[in-house]
């Protein structure tokens, strides 16, 4: 029998790297992530996964009610998070969320920059202000 250790490449009879690497399941822990469209979506689930894997949450929308739950939650399942009022087509506001964090948690690891609108309409109609307000969510 032939154990791990002296396991061998059966094509260059080298010897193999161990087949079973370590790989680190704990690289959240504690990390730093801003979240924009955290009240809803994919930016909630996304907040309560990283959270629960020991990412502190600093949690932005415009949406104060549903930011205050998404907090709620994620404390009662023992993660940490915070949650600042933030529209993201405001630079002020995006620079005051960046403050928040840093205050908060002492840096910035991680931005998911996830905050968006969809809007439809014909193109016969010509919804300029519509268009507008999606770039400059996105954007
Ligand atoms: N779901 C899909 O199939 C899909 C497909 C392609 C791309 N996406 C993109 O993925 C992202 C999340 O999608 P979703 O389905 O989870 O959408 P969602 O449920 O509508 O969530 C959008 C989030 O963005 C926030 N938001 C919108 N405008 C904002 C602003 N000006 N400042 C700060 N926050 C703002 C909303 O919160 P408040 O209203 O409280 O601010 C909300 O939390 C979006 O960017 C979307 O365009 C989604």
């Amino acid at each position: 029998m032939t154990s791990k250790a002296s396991a061998r490449c059966p094509h260059h009879g080298r010897r193999a790297e161990p087949p079973h690497r370590e790989i680190p399941t704990n690289h959240l822990k504690d990390k730093v992530v801003i979240i924009t469209g955290a009240s809803s979506g994919i930016g909630a689930v996304s907040a309560k996964a990283l959270a629960a894997r020991g990412a502190k949450i600093v949690a932005a929308a415009r949406g104060q009610e549903d930011l205050d739950q998404l907090v709620t939650d994620i404390e009662k399942t023992g993660g940490t998070a915070a949650a600042r009022l933030t529209d993201v087509t405001d630079a002020a506001d995006m620079q005051a969320l960046a403050d928040f964090a840093i205050d908060t948690y002492g840096r910035i690891d991680v931005l998911v920059n996830n905050a968006g609108l969809m809007l439809f309409s014909y193109w016969k109609d010509l919804a300029l202000d519509d268009w507008n307000r999606m770039l400059d969510a996105t954007a």
